[in-house]
């Protein structure tokens, strides 16, 4: 397949790529929804090759393009690369294809943490391939040294599996994020960095188990909102903020199973089908590593 720069310019009026390897998106997408109600949406969920976690940096590019290939068919004036993985591994391959496209990716709020900390210890949950990409090392050691506080990051494989079968509070879950979230809240971690889109949706059950493992108070930073700010500053900047007073429309695509997406979307936003169309793709037939 190849690739070329996105080629008209836009108008308002075009409707925001928004993706991620699954219902992650979902978890940016309320947040874009909350900010900008007048925007159209294309919310791509790729669960059908989720999680991206294990796969390799070659892997998440090509699917990244792929995706965004598709979803420039759709004349969008701006994509959202809802996925921590996908951001550490394929945004500058995305910035490099799409040159005149709005490009927002979203990583660990790790300067929130060194902000919220009060212990100098924050703890960072992400996938093993964010924790080892070269983007989250450059900026955990330039926030490190800027500030003096200490990451304590833990790889939770596993639990964009269980997130992806609607499993928030199943005992396998809980299990899982006791022995993700204990060892962080007991080396001093005050606050915790959730540095996957698919954690937000386990957060009440993460807020349970700080409760009762730390004598202190215990921030927990999703970065939704501040992505769903930076989008906003881009559209500005570049005039294509959509001012209608009519909301805008919500389309929604997946590789894996329609049925799993309306009951994700029911389940984790209260959105119900009527408001929303939803599309089942085999995109891609790029075979992938
Ligand atoms: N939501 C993705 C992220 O933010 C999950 C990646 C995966 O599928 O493993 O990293």
């Amino acid at each position: 397949m190849s690739f070329s720069a996105y080629p008209d310019p836009v108008a308002a009026d075009a409707p925001i790529g928004i993706f991620d390897s699954g219902v992650g998106a979902l978890s940016v997408l309320r947040h874009i929804q909350a900010r900008l109600p007048s925007e159209h949406l294309l919310c791509f969920a790729d669960s059908g090759h989720a999680p991206y976690g294990g796969k390799s940096d070659a892997a998440i590019i090509e699917r990244t393009l792929d995706i965004a290939a598709f979803l420039s068919t759709k004349n969008i004036k701006a994509i959202v690369v809802a996925c921590n993985t996908a951001t550490a591994a394929a945004i500058e391959a995305l910035r490099q294809h799409y040159p005149q496209l709005i490009i927002v990716g979203v990583e660990p709020g790790l300067k929130p943490a060194a902000v919220f900390s009060k212990s100098g210890k924050a703890g960072v949950l992400a996938t093993a391939s964010t924790l080892a990409s070269s983007r989250f090392i450059a900026l955990r050691d330039q926030i490190s040294t800027s500030t003096g506080i200490t990451f304590l990051t833990q790889a939770c494989v596993g639990l964009v599996e269980q997130i992806e079968k609607g499993e928030l509070d199943s005992a396998e879950t809980i299990a899982m994020l006791e022995s993700y979230v204990t060892p962080l809240l007991r080396g001093g971690a005050d606050t915790l960095a959730l540095g996957c889109t698919h954690y937000p949706f386990v957060q009440p059950a993460i807020e349970v188990i700080a409760h009762r493992e730390s004598a202190v108070p215990v921030t927990i930073i999703d970065t939704g909102e501040a992505v769903s700010r930076q989008l906003e500053r881009l559209l500005q900047q570049r005039g294509l903020q959509r001012f209608e007073t009519t909301a805008g429309s919500l389309q929604a695509f997946t590789t894996g199973s329609r049925s799993a997406l309306v009951a994700a979307f029911a389940k984790l936003l209260n959105q119900h089908p009527s408001a929303v169309s939803y599309t089942h793709l085999t995109l891609p037939t790029t075979p992938y590593v």
